[in-house]
């Protein structure tokens, strides 16, 4: 089949590769010339992995392109896959702009039937918006010869880091279509990443706009209440890890997503929950749930802070290295990462910073070009160290050389903001490890 996915972020670079891996015809499009030259060449803009392997075989095969030509890649397309950002508006809801203005491109541009399938993380009622655009109700235009389309909701549950084995291998393919028609040649599409038995969940329009922010804002929720927890734990001197797996082990629980941490960052769980907020607020339904969610999300992202404080009231002088800075392992991505508003809070407080992460440094010295010391490896960031805080919990970081760690430092405090460590077994080491609802400090 012939599709074009409009957007080249991670979400639409991920589903146009996909695609034309499965033998489709694929035309990227971005509105970005630099980024679409890149992708022509092959080269990913962004971190993601296997991505660079499949966009470089199927480019090679002819089955992928870019272009910034939004009609040329119209016209030749069945499907059009709407994948731009939706960033979050000055009131906390989900701005349209982009989705809406490639409706329209989509509107003067299409010569026969089309299925606009709407992938950005939009809010409910978006997808009658855009039908309404198309078809020119909302500034009283009309399209010269009408057109038949159909616009499809298919909301997408990739998480950054794999994505790529997501989209093949889906959990779950949530389709929401209001012409049943339209229903098969969605499952069609679908058929070959299913072969794993996993369904293609059809229902309406609206119901499947309103599934994607109910499963971020549900996460996000599993993640505050669990930081929640945690602070309790602190307190009491409960160990978060046991009680995680007493609860999780409860099958209606579950033990995913139930990590206490620093706080939950990333491109998607802060804006969905505030977008989400902002629906139930537009409808007059109460959201002071998921308002509460937040609010523990920024208190958490205050952990390390809090902790360096209490163990050094008087932080003149003193040097914190930090492993990691990405929202979490296996992406370059530092928007809304914990780390920034950590180093920020450091860096006015005037202590020394130095920092390593395998991926996200590039994107990290654009938001602090001074003040920190980035290194190449995670022990050159320790010499002299009084500290040592874990934001991000890379598999490297797992089981480095502790006595190599305990002999550059200056002082023996390892922070693991991810609950990466037994503080026994650093102990062992010289260093005194203190968690994340550990029940070390009270
Ligand atoms: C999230 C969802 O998991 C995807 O299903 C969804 O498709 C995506 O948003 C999106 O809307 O596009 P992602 O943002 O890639 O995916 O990241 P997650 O793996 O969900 O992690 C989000 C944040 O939660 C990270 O900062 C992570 O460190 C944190 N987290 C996660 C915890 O603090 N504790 C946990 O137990 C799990």
């Amino acid at each position: 089949m012939n599709i074009c996915v409009v957007g080249s972020g991670y979400v639409g670079l991920v589903t146009a590769t996909c695609f034309a891996e499965m033998g489709h015809s694929v035309i990227g499009v971005d509105v970005d010339a630099a980024k679409v030259d890149r992708l022509s060449k092959g080269e990913s803009p962004l971190y993601e992995p296997g991505l660079s392997e499949l966009l470089h075989r199927n480019i090679k095969a002819g089955r992928l392109s870019f272009t910034t030509d939004l009609p040329l890649a119209v016209s030749r397309s069945l499907f059009v896959f709407v994948a731009v950002g939706t960033p979050m508006g000055a009131d906390g809801s989900a701005d349209l702009k982009s989705v809406l203005s490639v409706a329209r491109s989509v509107a003067l541009t299409m010569s026969g039937y089309r299925v606009v399938v709407i992938k950005s993380t939009v809010p409910v009622g978006t997808c009658r918006l855009v039908a309404e655009e198309i078809s020119g109700v909302l500034d009283g235009r009309k399209l010269e010869v009408p057109v038949p389309f159909d616009v499809v909701s298919n909301p997408e549950f990739l998480k950054e880091g794999s994505a790529v084995n997501d989209f093949m291998r889906p959990d779950r393919v949530v389709v929401g279509v209001s012409n049943p028609e339209v229903s098969e040649v969605m499952r069609e599409l679908y058929a070959p990443f299913l072969r794993n038995g996993h369904p293609v969940i059809m229902m309406d329009v609206l119901s499947s706009e309103l599934t994607k922010y109910a499963s971020n804002s549900f996460l996000a929720m599993k993640i505050s209440f669990m930081n929640k927890v945690a602070q309790i734990c602190d307190k009491v001197g409960a160990d978060v890890m046991s009680v995680r797996k007493g609860m999780g082990s409860d099958p209606r629980i579950g033990l995913p997503f139930l990590y206490a941490g620093v706080g939950y960052g990333g491109s998607c769980f802060p804006k969905d929950v505030q977008a989400f907020v902002r629906t139930g607020a537009s409808i007059g339904v109460d959201m002071s749930l998921l308002e509460e969610v937040e609010k523990i999300n920024e208190q958490q992202k205050n952990w390390a802070i809090q902790k360096i404080v209490e163990s050094y009231p008087d932080q003149t002088a003193l040097k914190v290295a930090i492993w990691g800075g990405a929202f979490k392992p296996e992406t370059d991505d530092i928007r809304d990462a914990p780390s920034i508003s950590v180093i920020s809070e450091l860096l006015a407080r005037k202590v020394l910073v130095s920092l390593y992460d395998p991926e996200a440094m590039s994107g990290l010295r654009a938001v602090f070009p001074s003040g920190v010391e980035y290194c190449e490896n995670p022990y050159d960031v320790l010499k002299d160290a009084d500290i040592l805080l874990l934001l991000t919990e890379w598999r490297e970081f797992r089981n480095p050389d502790w006595d190599q760690v305990k002999s550059l430092m200056k002082g023996t405090l390892v922070l693991d903001g991810r609950n990466q460590y037994e503080a026994s077994d650093l102990a062992v080491h010289g260093l005194s490890c203190v968690g994340v609802g550990r029940g070390c400090f009270t």
